[in-house]
């Protein structure tokens, strides 16, 4: 099957890929121009594990191409996949200007039997706006189809390649057949294919990314508790894990969500309700809890220092939202990164592969260390903000003679506090009581 994928970033590049990949022509499209160069020469412009290979495997067979010459991809094309940002407004509802920028370009260019599938995250309702839109522009009534997309950054070609389930929204059963077809090299282990209405489909996705987001606001109000009312986070949540209501995932206190996905969604579906004349408390209690959290390694800083961070040395180990991506969109790293300057403290910092976008944050204001134990030079405190499998095991014996005091304030609770202790740290961590410090 022909398909072009509009808007070649983590989800397009993703999704062209992998239907690449399944045996279909695919075509990605983008108006970055050094992006498309870059695929062109099989240079993939995000980190993604496997996702290079993947690329280079099926751009070598002939199955994937990339252009930003939108008309030439749309023409021969049976299915048209959006995949371009739909970022924050400065009100907190979705941006959708290059989602109806691209709608306006490739309405001309059209097939009479193409179908327009959204990828994207988009309101609900955007669907019937796509219809409305592409009548008005070719004078016919297009087939538009909503697909999202459920994929986990850092896993997201085993995501894609085996999902958990596949959502359509769909406005005939003829759409529900081709998009079918189209996933079910994906669907071999009888995982289901959900057909229904676009507008359902659309609010699946925000419904689940709320639930997400809320589960992991929850759990670290929950840590909060805990920290100032002597219980161990990470006992509490074997304590109710093991419930088969409740369970474990999305349960690990932390720094806060962030990413390009939960932040912006969970404010644009409290917006939405409110453009409906609903004002959700639990989501902006949800939101509100995030970015509170993100101000928690600050906060016990602060109090530790004595609010004299000036000149102090402080390393950062991991700077991506989540391991195994180097996506830095609204990463807790960043906001403390912005207080630490503010207190101008010298900050150093290592990530396996989110270095290069923060430089481009905050270019020289940091210094940026090639291997993790660099950051500990001279260092009054180390700070861990993403679970990298490379910070799980480190050589605490030797951190410890390189830093200047073995203080540690983790934001992911990685260690042991009994060895932590017994290792002679200073330890802190999230809803759980500093260990060292007596
Ligand atoms: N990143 C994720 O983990 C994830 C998961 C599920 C859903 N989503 C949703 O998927 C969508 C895309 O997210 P992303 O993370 O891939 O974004 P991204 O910023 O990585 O990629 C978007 C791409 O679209 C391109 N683009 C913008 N305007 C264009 C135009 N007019 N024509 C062609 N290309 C254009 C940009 O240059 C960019 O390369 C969003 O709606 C997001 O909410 C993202």
């Amino acid at each position: 099957m022909k398909i072009a994928v509009i808007g070649t970033g983590y989800v397009g590049l993703v999704t062209g890929t992998c239907f690449a990949d399944s045996g279909n022509d695919v075509t990605c499209i983008d108006i970055d121009e050094k992006k498309i160069a870059a695929l062109n020469n099989r240079q993939v412009p995000i980190y993604e594990p496997g996702l290079t290979e993947m690329v280079r495997r099926n751009v070598e067979a002939n199955r994937l191409h990339f252009t930003t010459d939108t008309p030439s991809a749309i023409e021969p094309a049976k299915i048209v996949y959006l995949a371009v940002g739909t970022p924050q407004s400065a009100d907190g509802s979705a941006n959708l200007t290059a989602l109806w920028a691209v709608i306006d370009t490739v309405a001309p260019y059209l097939g009479q039997s193409a179908i327009i599938v959204t990828k994207s995250t988009v309101p609900v309702g955007t669907n019937r706006k796509i219809f409305d839109r592409l009548k008005e522009l070719t004078g016919r009534e297009c087939r538009v189809a909503s697909n999202p997309e459920f994929l986990k950054e850092g896993v997201a070609i085993d995501d894609f390649m085996k999902p958990d389930r596949v959502v359509v929204g769909v406005r005939s059963e003829e759409d529900a057949r081709t998009l079918h077809q189209l996933y079910k090299p994906f669907l071999r282990t009888e995982k289901p294919f959900l057909v229904m209405s676009p507008e359902s489909a659309e609010m699946t996705k925000y419904v689940a990314n709320a639930l997400l987001a809320t589960k992991i606001s929850f759990i670290n109000e929950m840590a909060n508790f805990c920290e100032r009312m002597g219980g161990d986070i990470n006992d509490v949540r074997r304590g109710i894990g093991h419930d088969s209501r409740i369970g474990f995932a999305f349960l690990f206190p932390g720094v806060g969500y962030g990413g390009s996905c939960f932040p912006k969604d969970v404010r644009a579906l409290a917006s939405m309700g409110e453009d409906h004349g609903f004002k959700s408390s639990m989501l902006r209690a949800v939101d509100a809890v995030n970015d509170d959290q993100k101000r928690i390694i600050p906060q016990k800083m602060e109090a530790f220092f004595e609010g004299d961070l000036g000149g102090k040395v402080i390393g950062i180990w991991g700077l991506a939202f989540k391991p195994r991506t180097d996506d830095i969109r609204e990463a807790p790293a960043l906001v403390l990164i912005e207080w630490l300057l503010q207190k101008a403290a010298t900050v150093r910092v290592h990530d396996p592969e989110a270095m290069a976008n923060v430089r481009g944050e905050f270019g020289d204001r940091l210094t940026y260390c090639k291997r993790q134990t660099d950051v500990l030079d001279n260092a009054d405190a180390l700070v861990i903000m993403t679970e990298w499998g490379d910070y799980q095991r480190p050589d605490f014996e030797k951190m410890r003679a390189q830093m200047r005091k073995p203080v540690i304030f983790d934001g992911r609770n990685l260690y042991e506090l009994e060895q932590m202790r017994d290792r002679g740290f200073i330890y802190h961590s999230i809803g759980r009581p500093t260990v060292g410090n007596d």
